[in-house]
């Protein structure tokens, strides 16, 4: 096989997204649109190449280090767009992939390839028959053979009939893409240097130039605007959720389950209805992940349980934690295996330990809390003084009685108990018990003595 070079184009403006981000880098499942065409090409090139823009440094960083870039200084069409990638590239083939078209397979590109290598074509262009032509480029054959791509806005009546589209992914051979490029003119609509062009080119010079048809024209899709980006990602999401059931997760209502494509999930894993999952999140086996839940970049382990509407950011969950419903989890919360968290509790930069329990209406937060422990409901951890944030420790086996307010800095030691209702100031030593509040008062009588008082003044 021939070295294989992708160059991906994404120097075009995307003007149509109506948007200060340059159009790869709108998110689509949790990944931007330039991460797909990257995943394609790092799975079957050898050496990749960027066209950008100008001040695209974010497209470059996002891209890494592993692509060669080049800038297209100012955006003269998409024939000038791959004429800048000429000294990036090396022999053999090009394949040229848009940055806007997310949902071409890897299969597809890959038949693409294998076709043009062995027809030992000049060119091969991936095309697809679609219903509704309207706004791309037209593929005119002759025989079995692609003549020319003439676009829309110059083509004839009669070429508009055509059904037959220009994906914009083509395989050349090196060689001759480079001559042929040199000779495109932009005595176009737009006044451009199209890469469509070449094309014919390639075939007046004699040249062949083949077509492979996509079978599955959904891949051919682009993203020029918001409303194609909403269409296209229903589609992607459709198909994580696919992969994901392949795999043995269980999704009882994939039409409104969002899961983006970064997520992992293990097998056995249920999904309830109206469930977010992003960012760079892991599931384990075996959980059960309840109706309403949002989790965004956690590690959460096998046999987990999160009922219903919990709101989990940045966080690790270990082995057969149970939580919610309704409680929220901020950034470095770490829940050990067998904790419990029940509702309306947030955690915050906190670590419960195995077996513990913070069941009810609870804040905690910069807090390290030992295993077996048992917070009461209402217990809060004062960790702000307005200025600084401070610790709160509690070993093994405590027990924290009910409306505890703990003041930090605080520890509170091994086995020891907590009164319920105490402000606590002083650290709390292993073994003991602290009680920290008014002591009541009781007066007996009081209320018959009450109303008396009060007849008697009004006499
Ligand atoms: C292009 C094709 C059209 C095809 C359609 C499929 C051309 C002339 N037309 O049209 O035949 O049916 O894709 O979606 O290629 N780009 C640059 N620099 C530029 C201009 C474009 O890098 O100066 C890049 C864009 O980022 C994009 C690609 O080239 O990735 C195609 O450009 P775009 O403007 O999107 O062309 P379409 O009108 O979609
Ligand atoms: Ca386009």
């Amino acid at each position: 096989m021939d070295r294989l070079t992708a160059v991906i184009l994404a120097a075009g403006e995307g003007k149509r997204m109506r948007s200060r981000q340059p159009k790869v880098l709108h998110p689509l499942c949790g990944r931007p649109l330039i991460a797909y065409p990257l995943r394609a090409a790092r799975s079957l090139a050898d050496r990749i190449v960027l066209v950008v823009g100008p001040n695209a440094d974010e497209v470059v960083a996002a891209a890494g280090s592993d692509v060669r870039t080049v800038v297209q200084a100012v955006r003269l069409g998409s024939g000038h767009a791959l004429l800048q990638s000429r000294s990036e590239c090396g022999e053999g083939t090009i394949l040229v992939l848009p940055g806007d078209m997310p949902l071409l397979s890897v299969e597809t590109i890959e038949r693409l390839v294998t076709h043009h290598q062995k027809s030992r074509a000049a060119a091969t262009v991936l095309t697809a028959v679609v219903a509704e032509p309207q706004g791309y480029g037209r593929v005119l054959r002759q025989g079995g053979r692609v003549k020319r791509i003439v676009e829309d806005r110059d083509a004839s009546d009669a070429e508009k009939k055509i059904a037959e589209i220009n994906t914009s992914v083509y395989c050349f051979a090196a060689g001759r893409l480079w001559s042929a490029l040199g000779k495109v003119r932009s005595d176009n609509d737009q006044g451009e240097y199209y890469l469509t062009d070449v094309i014919g080119v390639l075939s007046r010079a004699g040249g062949r130039v083949d077509a492979v048809v996509v079978s599955d024209t959904t891949e051919a899709s682009g993203v020029n605007d918001r409303k194609q980006l909403a269409a296209v990602s229903a589609i992607q999401r459709r198909r994580i959720l696919d992969r994901l059931m392949e795999g043995g997760v269980t999704i009882l209502d994939p039409a409104s389950t969002y899961i983006e494509d970064t997520v992992t999930i293990g097998a056995d894993t249920t999904i309830y209805p109206n469930v977010v999952i992003e960012g760079q999140s892991a599931i384990g086996s075996e959980c059960v992940v309840g109706a309403g839940n949002h989790v965004s970049a956690c590690t959460i382990g096998d046999r987990v349980t999160l009922l219903p509407y919990c709101v989990l950011r940045e966080s690790v969950i270990e082995d057969a934690a149970i939580l919610g419903p309704f409680c929220h989890l901020r950034p470095l919360a770490h829940v050990g295996p067998k904790a419990k968290i029940g509702n309306f509790v947030e955690l915050k930069k906190s670590k419960i330990g195995r077996g513990s329990k913070v069941p009810h209406l609870s804040y905690v937060g910069d807090a390290t809390v030992g295993e077996g422990v048992n917070v009461g409901a209402g217990t809060i951890t004062c960790n702000y003084d307005g200025v600084h944030k401070h610790e709160t420790k509690i070993a093994d086996h405590a027990f924290i009685g009910t409306n505890t307010s703990l003041v930090a800095p605080i520890t509170v030691g091994e086995g020891a108990y907590i009164g319920a209702g105490s402000t606590i100031t002083k650290d709390v030593p292993p073994g003991a018990l602290a009680v920290g509040r008014a002591s009541q008062v009781v007066k007996e009588g009081w209320a018959a003595r009450k109303s008396r008082k009060h007849e008697e003044s009004r006499g």
